[in-house]
C-alpha cells in the first residue's frame, strides 16, 4: 500500500495539517462535520488510494479542521464491505491518518438493537465486538512498520477513553447504553432467527460496519472509542420491517445528541 502518495497529497492539499483524533461518521452523524472548524475539505476521490463511498448518506469527504481546539480528521462518510471494498482499502484512510500523527479514532455506526432493555435513539457505548463477517483487515502479509503479526483486542475498546464518554454522557444528562457490537457484512439486513443467535452469543447490537476499522486502528496503535446510535430494533423484535429510511430518520433526530457528546468527549479527552 503507498501511504506515502496519500499522505503528501494531503499535506498539500490541508498545508500540513497534523490531525490527532480521527472521527468517523456513521450514518446519521453526517451532522457533525457542521461543528468542525475547517482548515480543508478534500474529497476521498482526490487522495490516491481513497476509496469512494456509494452508500446512502455517506458523503465521502475528509474535513480536516479543529473541534474544542483539537485537530480532528473527520471521515465524513466510511466505507463498507457490502459495497465490495477489500477489507485493506476500507481502512487505508485510517492508516493514513495514523501516519500524519492521528493517535486516537472515534468511530460511530448506526446499528440495530438486540438488548430489548434498549430503545431507538439510545445510544451504546462499545465495550466489545464479535467479528462475524468472516474476514479481517489483517489478512495477508502483515505490514511490521503498522504493527505486529497478531494484535491483541482485550483491551480494544481503550478503557480510559470509555470512561471519559461515560463521565461526558453522565454530565450531559444522556442515559448512555453499553454494550457489544455485533458486525455482519450486509447489505440484506439480518433475519429474526439471526438476531435470536446472536442475543444468545452475547451481542446487544448488529450493524455492517466499524469491526474492520477497529482492528486495523487497534493494530497501527490508534486509541479506540465507538458509539453506536440504535437506529431501529433488529428483526424480528418489533415485527416491523426494517428499511434504510427509518435509519436514517433516528439519525437525523439523534444527531445533535450524538455530536454533542462526541464534541464534550474530543474537549475532554
Ligand atoms: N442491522 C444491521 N445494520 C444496521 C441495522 C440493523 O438492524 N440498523 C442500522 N444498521
Amino acid at each position: 500500500m503507498d501511504y506515502n502518495n496519500a499522505c503528501s497529497k494531503i499535506n498539500e492539499l490541508s498545508g500540513g495539517f497534523k490531525p490527532e483524533i480521527i472521527v468517523v461518521l456513521g450514518s446519521g452523524l453526517a451532522g457533525f462535520a457542521d461543528r468542525v472548524d475547517a482548515k480543508a475539505i478534500i474529497p476521498y476521490g482526490d487522495i490516491p488510494g481513497f476509496g469512494v463511498s456509494t452508500a446512502p448518506y455517506h458523503n465521502g469527504r475528509l474535513i480536516l479542521g479543529t473541534v474544542e481546539g483539537k485537530n480532528v480528521a473527520c471521515m465524513d462518510g466510511r466505507l463498507h464491505l457490502y459495497e465490495g471494498h477489500a477489507p485493506a482499502d476500507l481502512v487505508f484512510p485510517l492508516r493514513v491518518l495514523r501516519k500524519l500523527g492521528a493517535h486516537k479514532i472515534f468511530l460511530t455506526n448506526a446499528t440495530g438493537g438486540i438488548n430489548t432493555s434498549f430503545k431507538v435513539g439510545d445510544i451504546m457505548l462499545v465495550e466489545d465486538h464479535i467479528n462475524f463477517q468472516g474476514r479481517n483487515p489483517l489478512m495477508g502479509k502483515n505490514d511490521e512498520e503498522l504493527g505486529v503479526r497478531f494484535p491483541d483486542m482485550t483491551y480494544a475498546y481503550n478503557p480510559e477513553l470509555r470512561a471519559i464518554a461515560e463521565k461526558c454522557a453522565a454530565d450531559l444528562g444522556i442515559d448512555l447504553k453499553k454494550g457489544v457490537y455485533i458486525a455482519c457484512t450486509g447489505p440484506s439486513y439480518e433475519t429474526p432467527a439471526e438476531i435470536r443467535a446472536f442475543r444468545i452469543l452475547g451481542a446487544d447490537a448488529v450493524g455492517m460496519s466499524t469491526v474492520p476499522e477497529v482492528i486495523a486502528a487497534v493494530h497501527c496503535g490508534l486509541k479506540v472509542l465507538t458509539l453506536s446510535l440504535i437506529t431501529n430494533m433488529a428483526a424480528g423484535i418489533t415485527g416491523n420491517k426494517l428499511t434504510m429510511e427509518e435509519v436514517a430518520e433516528t439519525g437525523r433526530k439523534q444527531s445533535l445528541v450524538l455530536g454533542g457528546l462526541v464534541s464534550e468527549i474530543i474537549k475532554r479527552c
